[in-house]
């Protein structure tokens, strides 16, 4: 893995390098959840990482103040980057923005995420299924419209009991292990039994990118009955099938700068704000 360059002064970049980066962002560490999953399945292609760390978390902010970061970010990324396809690695952001963005951007290739509650459905015995997000994602009507229609489409009961975790990213973000097992363990027990018994919670969603960076504890709370879904893989996959029909795939004979040294699966990061939480997740999760 090569870790090219890491900004907190997002003005001051790089000149892109053919051929282009996929851009990938969230408001913080949260989104190398789904690049870890991009680079399993795409690696010949360059990747760049952008952490609106100077502004997270998104989750409490409300949509207007995460539609106007998501925008500022898309600009960045195509002006000063070159990008050829965008992951919005962030359920908040994708609930608030990507239907403006697709609208502003139709030339660009917009992969968003949202709450993996459809695999749930299909994985659930007790047809009970826990989904904890952020309070943006929880109250968007994307998701409230994902769920009503999962709802009319099964043919037997489904229930759904969706947890909003307010300060859980913020935790995540900041590496506190007191205060994110203290909210994990509040959110948890909120939510009910987990378990494979009648009734209980078998699958659990994790509807926020960050939360999946705290698997460990999350695991210890809920016990190992239950499933937990991780819809990075859906999503590597999605951007791959979109990059081919856009005949966009890199191939790894495409991949060599001036010099004749190989591009594929370079990696550059990039914060607005503090750079050190970014670094140090990439180090662990990458
Ligand atoms: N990681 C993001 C998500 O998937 C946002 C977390 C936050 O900034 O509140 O929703």
């Amino acid at each position: 893995m090569a870790l090219t360059q890491v900004k907190s002064d997002s003005n001051s970049l790089m000149r892109p390098q053919p051929p282009a980066p996929v851009g990938v962002f969230d408001s913080g560490i949260g989104g190398l959840s789904i690049l870890r999953a991009l680079r399993a399945e795409l690696p010949n292609e360059r990747f760049i990482y952008l952490s609106d760390s100077a502004h997270a978390p998104y989750g409490e902010r409300g949509d207007a103040f995460v539609n106007d970061r998501c925008f500022a970010i898309t600009q960045q990324l195509r002006e000063q980057h070159g990008i050829k396809a965008l992951v919005i690695a962030c359920n908040t952001a994708t609930a608030a923005a990507i239907h403006n963005l697709r609208t502003a951007h139709p030339d660009l290739p917009l992969i968003g995420i949202e709450p993996a509650v459809k695999p749930a459905v299909a994985l659930s015995q007790t047809r009970h299924i826990g989904v904890m997000a952020t309070r943006g994602t929880a109250d968007s009507t994307k998701f409230q419209t994902l769920l009503s229609h999962l709802q009319a489409q099964s043919q037997e009961p489904i229930r759904f009991t969706v947890q909003a975790c307010d300060g859980l990213a913020a935790a995540i973000e900041s590496q506190n292990a007191t205060k994110i097992r203290a909210l994990l363990a509040d959110y948890t027990s909120a939510m009910g039994r987990f378990g494979n018994q009648k009734n209980d919670m078998d699958t659990l969603v994790l509807g926020c990118t960050h939360y999946a960076l705290a698997i460990a504890p999350l695991r210890s709370l809920v016990g190992n009955a239950v499933q937990v879904v991780d819809n990075g893989p859906a999503v590597a996959r999605q951007t791959r099938r979109l990059l081919a029909s856009t005949h966009q795939l890199a191939s790894c004979s495409a991949q060599h700068d001036e010099a004749g040294q190989t591009n594929a699966g370079t990696l550059q990061l990039l914060a607005t704000g503090d750079s050190m939480a970014l670094v140090n997740a990439a180090a662990h999760w990458l």
